[in-house]
């Protein structure tokens, strides 16, 4: 393919609003898939993604069109919709100095009122609205327009086929039977199937046993050129063997890395702990595999006195933590203890001891079991973001009560045209990650888009916040909140766990505490769970059958002090704020 007739681009677009049907309909239109199988959301292939509806991870593929006379190679990326940071990755793009096609879809919906969207696109974007494309991906209406704009306004990649071979691993994915499979984009040279290449990041050697493109599948190719985006497998068996942003080149021609990725930045950490700790090998191998697969996940190695050894993993929100968790589930059989997530809060230390500790006079907090105390730090500092909500008008009232609710600051609101306002607050990050987007989506009738980005720290006054049962502290259940929302938080985890727990042989005292003052109180009454009165006396093997239903049912259970606590009960309360 010669490189002027090759595009490289990607959909971006919030949450729900079409880039996987719209990346399906592109692939029917260039003949990647048949249009008659039932081919729904062929990129979105995990579990996961199918049951939840959204994109987990990016899935590229390589389409082949024809424009007038020309046949045209376009390798396209379908990015994942886990972050709420369009307008963010806008501007990125814009900085990049990356042609923008704007693209405005589901005009086919009854409401749909594409002129108001361009005039808003202009508004917000400074782009002018005739350069706006109006498609309903799910009907196909002007689909191909899309890819017309993609063969005009976007430039061809610029890269250098005579010079030795750069090329980027953007992903890699892991592969039971065949080892690691990189994804690759070639900046320059040529890569064969035999072909000797380095890792610029390990410094290991390895020999190419497949090239490829994705067609949206593997299909095996003799090279692959500068230009090209494809697929390498190369032997690599260890997962850590092919970073997401690593250059290969050949053996024994060494050339300068590519800058690789700026690594997205963790907003959310919970501990994760193995149900069983016999169980924790295979979780750390699992969680290896998965996070080669999602490097936007870090993890660090943790242990807690009551959950034993295990990790502290960041993710870039809760949606987020929740499909690795159920990914870990689904694909990998594992059974895991969360705890409740936490932002990365800082903490600038006055104790001596401790800056010592810490070779460090400011801290980043991860881990709630960390939170130094209020005698030894001179100030604590929350993470906080810009968040812009654009809303019907109707609902700015409503809007404006939820956001000081979270301890919002308004820094700025306008009128993007007659009816539609555009707000935007100053969010300390803890009050937007568990359920803030939920709240703004079912106040404003679903009307209201949510967007944020990082705008660093500002100093809060923090206190640590513990759940105790009989007195003994649930470590899955400590966390850092702000000092004015303690006690309603306290009381709302306290009554969820109520709710939640079975009544056992004593009565459960479930309290929220700060230090030693306690803040909140629950009581569970006691009560004897008998399974076998439901058997007269009578048969033999039917009670013990309920005996080892009623056995099996507690290895599902944690045991704090004396007090047998189910699993999903955690679940559900991780869920209050
Ligand atoms: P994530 O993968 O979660 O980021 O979502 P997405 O942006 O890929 O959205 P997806 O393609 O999964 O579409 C979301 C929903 O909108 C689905 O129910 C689609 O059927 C629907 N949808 C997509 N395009 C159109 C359209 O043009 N018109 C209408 N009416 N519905 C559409």
């Amino acid at each position: 393919f010669p490189v002027e007739n090759i595009r490289n681009f990607s959909i971006v677009a919030h949450v729900d609003h079409g880039k996987s049907t719209l990346a399906d309909r592109l692939l029917e239109l260039t003949g990647t898939i048949d249009k008659t199988e039932n081919n729904k959301q062929v990129l979105d292939k995990l579990q996961v993604e199918r049951e939840r509806g959204i994109t987990v991870k990016a899935q590229t593929a390589s389409l082949f069109y024809n424009c007038e006379g020309k046949q045209y190679l376009l390798n396209l990326i379908d990015t994942p919709g886990i972050q709420a940071q369009t307008v963010a990755n806008f501007f990125l793009a814009f900085e990049a100095q990356l042609s923008v096609i704007p693209v405005i879809n589901k005009i086919d919906l009854k409401n749909a009122d594409p002129e108001r969207v361009e005039n808003q696109i202009e508004k917000v974007f400074d782009i002018p609205s005739d350069e706006c494309i109006k498609i309903s991906a799910k009907l196909g209406t002007n689909v191909e327009s899309v890819l017309q704009a993609v063969i005009e306004r976007i430039p061809p990649p610029k890269v250098h086929r005579k010079n030795p071979l750069r090329a980027l691993v953007f992903d890699s994915t892991f592969d039971q039977y065949r080892g690691v499979i990189a994804n690759v984009a070639l900046f320059d040279g040529v890569v064969s199937k035999g072909d000797k290449i380095v890792s610029a990041h390990t410094q290991k050697t390895y020999e190419v046993n497949e090239v490829g493109v994705l067609n949206p599948n593997e299909q095996p190719t003799h090279k692959l050129y500068a230009g090209q985006v494809g697929y390498l497998i190369a032997g690599m068996k260890n997962v850590i063997e092919a970073q997401i942003g690593d250059t290969l080149y050949l053996h024994k021609q060494p050339v300068e890395p590519l800058p690789g990725f700026k690594s997205a930045k963790p907003m959310v950490f919970a501990g994760m702990y193995p149900v069983d700790q016999s169980e924790y090998n295979n979780l750390k191998s699992a969680i290896e595999k998965l996070t080669l697969n999602d490097s936007s996940v870090t993890v660090h190695r943790d242990s807690s006195l009551a959950l034993g050894a295990g990790w502290r993993l960041g993710f870039l929100g809760l949606l987020h933590m929740e499909v690795f968790n159920q990914r870990l589930e689904q694909e990998y059989n594992a059974s895991v203890i969360l705890t409740t997530p936490t932002v990365p809060y800082k903490a600038v230390l006055s104790s001596s001891k401790l800056i010592k500790e810490y070779r460090e006079k400011e801290i980043t907090i991860i881990n709630p079991a960390q939170f130094p105390d209020k005698s030894k730090v001179t100030e604590y500092l929350e993470p906080v973001v810009l968040g812009t909500i654009i809303t019907p008008d109707e609902y700015t009232g409503k809007i404006m009560m939820l956001c000081e609710a979270r301890r919002a600051v308004q820094k700025n609101m306008i009128f993007i045209d007659q009816n539609r306002v555009m707000l935007k607050y100053l969010f300390p990050l803890n009050e937007i990650v568990v359920d803030f987007y939920d709240s703004l989506k079912s106040l404003s009738s679903g009307y209201a888009s949510f967007d944020y980005e990082d705008a660093g720290y500002q100093t809060a006054e923090l206190v640590k916040m513990d759940i105790l049962l009989n007195g003994n502290t649930v470590e899955e259940l400590v966390t850092v909140v702000h000092k004015d929302k303690a006690h309603s938080i306290g009381k709302a985890i306290c009554e969820r766990l109520k709710d939640s727990l079975p009544r056992q042989l004593f009565e459960i005292a479930i309290q929220a505490a700060i230090g030693s003052k306690i803040i909140a109180r629950e009581t569970v009454k006691a009560y004897r769970k008998n399974v076998l009165a439901k058997c007269y006396g009578g048969d033999i093997t039917r009670k013990m059958k309920l005996l080892k239903r009623q056995a099996e049912g507690k290895k599902k259970l944690r045991k704090i002090g004396n007090v047998e606590v189910p699993k999903d009960a955690f679940i559900k309360v991780l869920k209050t704020r």
